[in-house]
């Protein structure tokens, strides 16, 4: 969808086709919303009056053929009384995405003019952010009706809106490479194939290095390896290098994830219910990916690495068996009680690359790890887990001010002795209970004290109801929330 500003647009009672016009919650109407209420004879007056519409944040209410207005639709959308966060104007712009896709209409013109400009840039990617389709196997089907005719968005510096849409466009772009990423199937997105997408990101100037199956074999990463043997696709691992930083050399932020591009359980069979939602179990690899695309296309002045782990869990006369013992990079070893909680042997090796490589400022870790997160914690938090309250705390923020939700689990030695293993030095399963934290115990054991964090994702990256910024499906859950933590904690701040 082309997103154009402009500062020289027609007046609201001369634009044709859809316009869509932000109403201030105080009731009062003033500029655009007078004008139209002018040219609609009351009726916008009215509506407010006899409540219909209440201008509450993000209401919405749409008038066909309006009064002596040239426009054929007319959406009202309320400002609410609050002060806007760049978060709420991206939120009011998805719920005028979403009311855009009902009209089913080719293009719109949204006044906006009232707006400063940074609040333009986040609500116009609101817009994009919510009407984003995956259509690539719907033969015959566009993306979305209203992209053919383009977003039109009014803004009184159309320059500095433009400039700020840089960085809110970055972000939705990133977004949706996760998104595409996610929902891709496993025939069309297995290691090779992934890899070969994310080498386009040297495009945009992230360094990209790809280690094969015999690459990895010879550096000792036989945990993550172990996973794949079942698979007709050779594991892969990349690594993204984003180097922003004043200082060439500083220390980078890592962000590291789970690329399972699909997820039977291997010899340990998942049940066939519900199995082809596997193949969002590259979910983590996904964030990362789309973290990556956009601290580079917002050129962010931070050093950011990212990896991913590109593996496939198969059962196969190659697979690895229950009881098979590996030994992972770090030279430890770990007893497959399960090949079905393959994501933390991909992660292990994982994680003792990442601090060896490039020891890292900071390192967070990304999957759709366990089942047991979406029992403790549903679909509307993602669960984290870390060795360090101050990391946590930043997380929390970045997620609170992007509007994505996360609630710290807790470590403790009591969980990391569920994983004693009588053969080898540890088990990947811990019993029953407390399944994901015993999930997050086994990765930390293979981090050492640098500020380390594991979100548990599984809950929110496939969403089976739309909200204001995603359709239903894939959410691109975290891009968010891991660009603000490097902007906000691993960037110099910009002089305001
Ligand atoms: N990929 C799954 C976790 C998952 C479940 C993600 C549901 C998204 C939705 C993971 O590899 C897995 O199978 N975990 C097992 C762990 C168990 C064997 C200890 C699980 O959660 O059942
Ligand atoms: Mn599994
Ligand atoms: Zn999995």
């Amino acid at each position: 969808m082309t997103i154009t500003f402009t500062d020289n647009a027609a007046s609201i009672t001369e634009t044709g086709g859809t316009a869509v016009v932000l109403v201030g919650g105080d009731g009062a109407l003033s500029g655009t919303a007078k004008a139209a209420d002018e040219a609609m004879g009351g009726a916008l007056r009215r509506a407010l009056d006899a409540g219909t519409f209440k201008a509450k944040h993000g209401d919405t209410l749409a008038f066909p053929f309006p009064g002596a207005m040239k426009a054929d639709r007319l959406i009202l959308a309320g400002l609410g009384s609050d002060t806007q966060t760049p978060t709420d104007a991206r939120v009011l712009g998805g719920k005028i995405g979403a009311a855009l896709g009902k009209l089913d209409a080719p293009g719109a013109t949204v006044f906006a003019d009232e707006l400063e400009a940074a609040l333009v840039a986040e609500l116009a990617s609101g817009i994009k952010l919510r009407r984003y389709a995956f259509v690539r196997y719907k033969t015959g089907k566009d993306a979305d009706k209203l992209g053919e005719g383009g977003v039109t968005v009014v803004a009184t510096d159309k320059a500095a809106a433009s400039e700020a849409f840089i960085d809110t466009d970055a972000l939705a772009q990133g977004t949706f490479l996760t998104r595409d990423l996610v929902s891709e199937p496993a025939n069309i997105l297995y290691p090779a194939t992934f890899a070969e997408r994310l080498q386009e990101l040297s495009e945009y100037g992230v360094e990209v290095t790809v280690m094969g199956q015999r690459e990895l074999e010879e550096i000792g990463m036989g945990s993550l390896l172990c996973v794949g043997l079942g698979s007709q696709h050779e594991s892969k691992v990349v690594v993204m290098k984003w180097n922003g930083a004043e200082d060439a050399g500083a220390a980078p932020f890592c962000a590291v994830g789970k690329g399972v591009t699909f997820d039977t359980g291997g010899i340990s069979i998942k049940p066939a219910g519900g199995m082809e939602e596997m193949t969002m179990d590259m979910g983590g690899a996904g964030v990362v990916s789309g973290l990556m695309k956009t601290v580079a296309l917002r050129k962010a002045r931070a050093n950011v690495v990212g990896i991913v782990g590109l593996v496939e869990n198969m059962p196969d006369g190659k697979a690895t068996r229950p009881g098979d013992i590996v030994t992972s990079l770090s030279g430890k070893t770990i007893e497959v009680i399960n090949t079905d909680a393959e994501g933390r042997l991909v992660l292990a090796d994982l994680l003792t690359y990442a601090q060896r490589e490039f020891k890292p400022a900071a390192t967070v870790n990304l999957a759709t790890l366990t089942g047991a997160i979406i029992v403790a914690l549903g679909n509307y938090n993602a669960g984290l887990f870390s060795n360090s309250d101050a990391l946590s705390e930043q997380l929390a923020d970045a997620a609170e001010a992007e509007g994505e939700g996360i609630w710290r689990m807790p470590l403790s030695k009591e969980y990391d002795d569920l994983i004693k293993s009588s053969l080898a030095d540890m088990k990947n399963v811990g019993g029953r209970s407390a399944g994901s934290i015993t999930a997050a115990q086994f990765l930390q054991r293979f981090v050492n004290d640098t500020p380390w964090a594991h979100i548990d994702i599984a809950g929110v990256t496939l969403m089976k109801e739309a909200k204001p910024l995603h359709p239903k499906g894939a959410s691109g859950w975290g891009v968010a929330t891991l660009n603000r933590l490097v902007r906000d904690n691993f960037e110099p701040k910009s002089p305001a």
